[in-house]
């Protein structure tokens, strides 16, 4: 039998509710913020994400799903959003209208990396972008979102990590700085960090190599570094997220495995998934888009990785309770009431109630297992009598009370008490 391929996951019809929960809050809080939905393609060009995301990191170098198409064209699956998100903006020449820009995602995303919990090759993403506010107001609102959104799951455990990266006058110097600290050790790093040495010595620091870790750890940092300017940002969005109620801790080793972020980076982390603790990460970029071609718009946003958050959410225990069943299951007895069941079950539907009948020629009490099975929440059972009555026998499935019902009335008795 051909199997599922590694890294990826069905989700199944018992178990999409869960889903839908994500999606409908993330809807939601994206709705309370102003943030509208924007949809772009699967695929890019890859020379999109080389650049985008940045030819020094592991998303570009190691994991991305690269082939060329029947045209000869190198494409790639999208292996995060924020890339996409910045060419349709540029090439729809949206700077020209409403700004700030606020667009949100919900995609799957693709990476060729080690499967483990919470670590897959085909992911989904709910993720924000905010373009044209330079300011550290656009961070906070950013982040009040990214938190907003997590609450509103009810998670509780998350805790949010931030830290600045400068912007690139003040990260030269760091980057003199960490090539001066790191240059007598580098015989006994790892080939990859040899390399990151020389194109971007901050890539170091999220080596995952033990070896490597272990020298970053006494690496100077760069909050010891920022600029006057890139300082004062970053202690008015800490402000910002103080007054504003949103608890978080200054992380001096995050810096993100994507090269586009200056200033503000945050990780909102649960030590409840483990090793992929991190359900949600974000920053500011702001030389992306003018990296791409484009004039410089400042930009900042962030994604949370679904899979990650129902880990979360499980382990917190705050995983939805499933939905319910339908709110009529009209069971027939013999042929002719089967038909009427088949008929009057249309009908309801038109009339705004969920219905299901027999399809699978079940005795009454087989039938009445699978409405209980599945939920149902009234049963009403059309046999001979029934029919002559022009009235159906109409069960309550959770307090178990039966009583007869017109047919003509049934839509209304089952809209008034299925709540
Ligand atoms: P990222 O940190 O690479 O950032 O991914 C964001 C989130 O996606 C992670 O925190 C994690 O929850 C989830 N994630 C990433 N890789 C995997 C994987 N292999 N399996 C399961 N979940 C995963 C970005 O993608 C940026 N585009 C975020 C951003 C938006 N920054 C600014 N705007």
């Amino acid at each position: 039998m051909i199997q599922i391929p590694k890294g990826c996951k069905d989700v199944l019809p018992s178990q999409v509710y869960l889903w839908h929960r994500i999606e409908e809050t993330a809807r939601k809080t994206a709705a309370a913020y102003a943030f509208k939905e924007i949809r772009t393609p699967v695929f890019e060009h890859t020379e999109l994400f080389a650049r985008g995301v940045g030819d020094t990191t592991d998303i570009v170098n190691k994991e991305m799903y690269t082939f060329l198409d029947k045209g000869g064209r190198s494409v790639t699956l999208r292996p995060e959003g924020t890339a996409g998100v910045a060419r349709a903006f540029l090439e729809h020449g949206l700077a020209g209208g409403v700004m700030p820009f606020k667009a949100y995602y919900m995609i799957s995303a693709f990476r060729y990396e080690r499967p483990q919990a919470g670590r897959l090759r085909e992911f989904h993403q709910f993720g924000a972008e905010l373009y044209g506010a330079a300011g550290p107001e656009a961070d906070a609102e950013a982040i009040s979102f990214a938190d907003s959104f997590l609450r509103a799951l009810g998670l509780e455990k998350v805790a949010l990590r931030i830290n600045s990266i400068g912007c690139k006058h003040c990260r030269a110097r760091y980057h003199e700085a960490l090539k001066a600290y790191f240059a007598p050790h580098l015989g006994g790093m790892c080939e990859d960090c040899r390399n990151r040495y020389e194109k971007n010595p901050m890539r170091i620091l999220d080596c995952k190599v033990e070896g490597c870790k272990a020298v970053a750890a006494g690496a100077p940092r760069m909050l010891d570094y920022l600029c006057d300017d890139c300082r004062a940002h970053f202690d008015r969005v800490r402000s910002l997220l103080t007054q504003a109620g949103v608890a978080h801790t200054v992380d001096p080793s995050i810096v993100r495995g994507l090269d586009y972020y200056s200033r503000t980076v945050f990780e909102f982390v649960s030590a409840a998934a483990g090793a992929q603790g991190t359900v949600l990460g974000g920053g500011r970029y702001d030389t992306l888009l003018e990296q791409m071609d484009g004039k410089a718009v400042p930009a900042v946003g962030f994604a949370a990785g679904m899979e990650r958050l129902l880990l979360v959410m499980e382990s917190e225990g705050k995983l939805p309770a499933p939905e319910e069943g339908v709110d009529c299951y009209l069971a027939g007895m013999d042929a002719s009431s089967r038909e009427r069941a088949f008929l009057l079950a249309n009908e309801l539907r038109r009339q705004g109630v969920s219905c299901e009948t027999d399809l699978m020629e079940r005795s009454v009490k087989a039938q009445f297992k699978y409405a209980d099975k599945t939920g149902a929440r009234f049963v009403a059972v059309l046999g001979e009598r029934e029919l002559l009555d022009g009235a159906a026998e109409v069960k309550d499935m959770k307090t178990s009370s039966s009583e007869r019902v017109k047919l003509e009335e049934l839509a209304n008795y089952i809209l008034r008490r299925r709540s």
